[in-house]
């Protein structure tokens, strides 16, 4: 056969292969990714003509389309409206845009937006190995596309927190535009309560970065991070919060200054940084908000309960898990120092024989440029608790993992009883069925 035509085959199996090993074979623990529902997934599938459409142009205030530059928006205008208002309603603040294609595009619009309204371009972040997103970091978007100066917050170890006091003082000195918080290894609340007094002193906006807890956040765990006092929220819509792959920013209009801000970070969405904002998603992310509204608290609860019940198993069983003092988490992820047991990409390499997936991760101790074998492993349950698993199967599937992280067992020995387990838990939970199933609960409701 051509070359041309193997090539256009063995990516139709490969496609078809993944879709097999990778949801119905594989445990997944990767902190980052989420599980979508039937429905939303049904979604996606409906929106094909959507998927090829285009809709550049401007926002209001609001966030509701201003004006549009292509014919034939009838009804996308009233899609990408809904959808807006959904997260705006759902994370009870006043201004949302959901035209940004990933939790990085939403970084890089604030992030720019925020520097030309501060006319500032230091920010304050947290440090990369310490948790931030690469997006937050000088070595990434923050300095290598955007130009912007980091300066560290100061974090401590042993709270596996930004530490408040040091980062007050350290802010007072910088004097910067943005303040940023949240991020990738996220264990517990950041304080951002404590520290909105002192933005104000110098003059910075706050940025929270939730796109691993937006899930969480809405189901009304973690923190609030407009209560607590942030100004915009960006995110992923695919991690705890299980939409398609996508973004999203969220913030307040308050007065004149929030305003420019908004206007600024429009202006870096339309026309700095999209033509095309993959309009076929959109629907999608409004029936995942539907459902973190509907089912979101107990999706939340179970997910941050299974975390914190897996911290205190694999800890009772011998493993180094970060967080000891603080309960370990009150996220849906923990962090496992597996130095011991030959490294992160050591013991997450031995897990994926085994069909367990989840990522080496480097912790706040290590040198920032380890990234091929760093001391940590992190373990995500927001994909797990959405497929139906409670704290006793959540200490089964630890003791599987014990017993390939302690080299008791070979991980091909241990990857049949993972395959049976998967199977054990088909049914995706807290979301709805079919979007038909949605439509009937919206008409009841
Ligand atoms: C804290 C944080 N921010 C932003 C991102 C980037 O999101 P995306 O992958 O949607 O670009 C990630 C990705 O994992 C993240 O962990």
């Amino acid at each position: 056969m051509d070359e041309f035509f193997n090539l256009a085959l063995e990516l139709i199996e490969a496609s078809e292969r993944h879709e097999r090993y990778r949801d119905l074979e594989c445990i997944n623990l990767i902190a980052s990714e989420g599980l979508k529902s039937p429905a939303v997934k049904e979604m996606l599938r409906l929106t094909m003509d959507l998927e090829s459409r285009y809709a550049e142009g401007e926002n209001d205030l609001n966030g509701h389309v201003k004006k549009r530059y292509y014919q034939g928006q009838r009804y996308i205008t009233v899609i990408e409206n809904c959808v807006t208002d959904l997260m705006k309603k759902l994370f009870k603040c006043n201004w949302a845009d959901v035209r940004l294609v990933s939790g990085t595009h939403a970084n890089l619009a604030t992030f720019k937006g925020l520097s030309l309204a501060t006319k500032n371009n230091k920010m304050v972040v947290t440090p990369l190995s310490c948790g931030a997103h690469i997006s937050h970091d000088y070595t990434g978007l923050a300095g290598m596309v955007l130009g912007l100066v980091n300066i560290d917050h100061a974090y401590d170890i042993e709270e596996m927190n930004i530490d408040p006091d040091k980062s007050a003082s350290i802010i007072r000195a910088a004097k910067p535009g943005i303040i940023t918080f949240g991020g990738s290894l996220f264990l517990f609340p950041h304080p951002v309560k404590e520290l909105r007094s002192v933005a104000d002193e110098v003059g910075a906006y706050i940025v929270y970065d939730a796109a691993h807890v937006l899930g969480l956040i809405a189901g009304g765990m973690f923190q609030d991070p407009f209560a607590d006092g942030a100004d915009f929220i960006t995110s992923s819509t695919h991690k705890t919060f299980p939409g398609p792959q996508g973004g999203v920013i969220l913030g307040n209009i308050k007065d004149e200054r929030t305003e420019e801000a908004v206007k600024k970070i429009q202006y870096a969405i339309f026309p700095l940084s999209t033509s095309n904002t993959h309009l076929g998603r959109l629907p999608a992310v409004g029936i995942a908000a539907l459902e973190m509204r509907v089912f979101g608290g107990d999706l939340a609860r179970q997910t941050v309960k299974n975390a914190k019940a897996a911290g205190q198993y694999l800890y009772e069983n011998g493993l180094k898990v970060l967080g000891e003092s603080k309960g370990f988490t009150e996220s849906h992820q923990i962090a496992v120092d597996v130095r011991e047991f030959g490294g992160g990409g050591v013991v997450a390499e031995k897990l994926e024989e085994a069909n367990i997936i989840l990522n080496r991760n480097i912790l706040p101790y290590d040198d920032q440029r380890n990234r091929e074998n760093p001391s940590g492993i992190r373990i995500g349950f927001q994909d797990v608790t959405r497929r139906g698993f409670r704290e006793e199967d959540i200490k089964y599937l630890c003791d599987l993992m014990l017993q390939v992280i302690k080299g008791k067992r070979k991980p091909s020995e241990v990857r049949e009883e993972v395959i049976e387990l998967r199977k054990e838990f088909s049914e995706i939970r807290y979301g709805f069925k079919s979007v038909k199933e949605a439509i009937e609960y919206l008409k009841r409701a």
